[in-house]
């Protein structure tokens, strides 16, 4: 498939829970990119990846996968649950070692014993756990769980990987290591990723393209560099110059 075909598109989206958290007329992603949202706290970020990855319905709109409408229900659903993975801002490891969380996804898939175990020792070595490879998932620190969740979910090399806020738990080196794999992960595989972050430096260092949400809006969206170094909105220019509170 061509470089740049439109992988997913957003029309029309609204979710309201007590009020209306996000709206979002119109948004498409493109393949093999890595898309940055950023927003403060409480803009609609976390809410966007949930709808995009069919955990919730969405109240209005539809989300189009390669151009097909997704549904939460039936068939239409099917293709995106094949093709795409999410990792959580809290992520829930399943209660075996962190060697068996991260084979899950390949077992599932009936990977061979040998793709398995070869897969899992690599990631394990690139998100910098090779150590702990057997040790009971319950045990491990917050920075450790995120990182695992993150080898568990790319370990099938999903085409499409939705991020929340993957680094939120992770002192410096170990960001360096999960940054050099996403990007690895884009260049070497191919892989679409959206993630949302906090943290404006790091969609400054990953994106390509970011996506400013506030108040469940999309204020502003292009290339990362046009973003940063000229944004157009004052609240954009506020967000990424530190100055709006989050
Ligand atoms: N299940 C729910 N029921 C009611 N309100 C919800 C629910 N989920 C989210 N919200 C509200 O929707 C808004 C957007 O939440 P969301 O988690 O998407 O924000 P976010 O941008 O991810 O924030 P953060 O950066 O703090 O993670 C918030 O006001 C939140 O309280
Ligand atoms: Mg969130």
């Amino acid at each position: 498939m061509p470089d740049n075909e439109i992988i997913l598109e957003i029309k029309n989206l609204s979710k309201v829970y007590d009020k209306e958290v996000l709206k979002i007329e119109q948004l498409s992603f493109r393949r093999g990119r890595i898309y940055g949202i950023i927003g403060p706290s409480g803009a609609g970020k976390s809410t966007f990846l949930r709808l995009v990855n069919l955990l919730e319905p969405p109240t209005t709109g539809d989300i189009y996968f390669k151009g097909e409408a997704m549904s939460m229900n039936g068939r239409a659903g099917t293709p995106v649950r094949r093709e795409m993975t999410m990792v959580f801002q809290k992520p829930l490891l399943f209660k075996t070692s962190v060697s068996e969380n991260v084979a899950y996804g390949l077992k599932a898939r009936r990977f061979s014993k040998e793709e398995i175990k070869a897969r899992v020792e690599t990631l394990l070595e690139k998100v910098g756990l090779k150590e702990l490879a057997g040790r009971y998932a319950g045990t491990l620190s917050g920075g450790e769980a995120q990182r695992v969740a993150l080898a568990r979910a790319v370990a099938f090399e999903p085409a499409f990987l939705l991020l929340d806020e993957p680094t939120a738990n992770l002192d410096p080196s170990n960001v360096e290591l999960i940054e050099r794999l996403i990007l690895d992960l884009n260049r070497d595989k191919g892989m679409t990723i959206i993630m949302v972050t906090h943290n404006i430096f790091q969609a400054r260092r990953i994106a390509q393209e970011v996506i400013f949400l506030h108040e469940g809006r999309i204020v502003e969206m292009g290339d990362t560099e046009k973003i940063f170094s000229f944004p157009e909105d004052p609240r954009t220019r506020d967000f990424v110059e530190g100055r709006m509170i989050y």
